[in-house]
């Protein structure tokens, strides 16, 4: 099959490092179509170059792994939205989860809407904040991932601090979302289709004295910081197994409302002391390289990297079976007599 693996390709603001972490992922998905008999073929998009497209509309397969433009997160959205036109089978979610969830609010609001428990949430307008929003409270940019802006001041214990965070968040971006925190423990649920993936927990037993406990932009980005030892990963979760079923049915129904089963993806959530699940997001299109979470989901379900890349591509070829045979129950392909 011949397949176009689809990749930012940066610009020249980019860091040597900025690169190798995209061709990281690139090359290793490349190995692993290579050695399942495939033709896989690397094409970068650029801002303002449609080249890609051209590439992408002639093979049998695109293997999505663009996240944005010259880094930027937000025409990842226009990359799938176009890749769906093409009628090209591509691997991971469609435009419209990937577009929803940029927008923490937006993506709150349908969850919410969808019946789930999503932990009280506010869009911090003009610094305006509800007098009597519960306490305490996480403050987080709404059109951002990966934990930016997210450090050890995001929770906040009093309307003093909250306010102070916000005014300072405001500083850097345009929309900030207040939302209730849970404490408890924090779990990831992974999906490829309609498939649950064995569930993950992140574990912040050794989490510096005095932090919260939450996943901040040093856990997950300053390799060996007291932040990264402090946020350790355990899969599969060590729980009751009434919790993990809770846990597993919310997520189920999160990934359903959000992405339609479809692509792959990583549930996040927090279960209160009450064992009450809490959607924290849902993340369409996570990061798929082979020391990232969904990866080691698919270690425990007994999968190695090229598996867990083979399965993103059926996923993707049974989905493309699924349209083209209910395009054809529709469309008669000969006229009755
Ligand atoms: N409502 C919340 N209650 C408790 N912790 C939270 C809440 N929201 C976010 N967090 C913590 O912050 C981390 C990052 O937040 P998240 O909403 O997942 O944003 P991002 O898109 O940056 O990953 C989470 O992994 C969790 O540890
Ligand atoms: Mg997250």
């Amino acid at each position: 099959m011949r397949a176009v693996i689809l990749y930012d390709g940066g610009s020249d603001e980019w860091s040597a490092q900025d690169v190798a972490a995209v061709m990281a992922n690139v090359r290793e998905v490349r190995t692993a179509l290579r050695r399942a008999g495939h033709e896989p073929v690397l094409v970068p998009v650029h801002l303002g170059d449609f080249r890609w497209l051209t590439r992408a509309r002639k093979a049998d397969l695109v293997f999505n792994l663009c996240e944005g433009i010259n880094g930027k997160a937000r025409y990842e959205d226009f990359v799938v939205g176009t890749l769906e036109l093409t009628g090209v089978p591509f691997t991971g979610c469609r435009h419209w989860p990937i577009a929803v969830c940029h927008r923490k609010y937006v993506a709150n609001t349908l969850l919410a809407a969808g019946g789930l428990p999503v932990p009280a949430f506010t869009l911090a307008q003009g610094n305006k904040i509800p007098a009597d929003f519960p306490l305490p409270a996480i403050v987080k940019p709404n059109a951002e991932d990966a934990s930016v802006g997210i450090d050890r001041d995001a929770v906040c214990a009093t309307r003093r601090a909250l306010r102070k965070r916000v005014a300072t968040m405001l500083e850097h971006f345009d929309e900030v979302l207040v939302q209730a925190y849970i404490g408890g423990r924090e779990f990831n649920v992974g999906f490829i289709g309609d498939r649950m993936l064995p569930i993950s927990e992140i574990r912040f037993d050794r989490m510096p004295e005095g932090s919260w406990p939450i996943v901040t932009y040093a856990a997950k980005w300053h390799a060996g910081s007291a932040e990264d030892m402090g946020t350790q990963p355990v899969c599969p979760a060590q729980a009751p197994s009434d919790m993990l079923r809770r846990i597993g049915a919310v997520a189920r129904h999160a990934w359903h409302v959000m992405a339609n089963d479809e692509g792959y993806g990583r549930v996040d959530l927090r279960v209160d002391e009450q064992g009450q699940p809490w959607i924290l997001e849902v993340n369409p299109c996570p990061d798929l390289s082979s020391d990232a979470g969904l990866a080691r989901m698919g270690r425990a379900a007994g999968w190695n990297y090229d598996e867990l890349v083979l399965q993103v591509v059926e996923e993707t070829l049974n989905r493309a079976r699924r349209a083209s045979a209910a395009a054809a129950a529709q469309v008669p392909s000969s006229i009755p007599a």
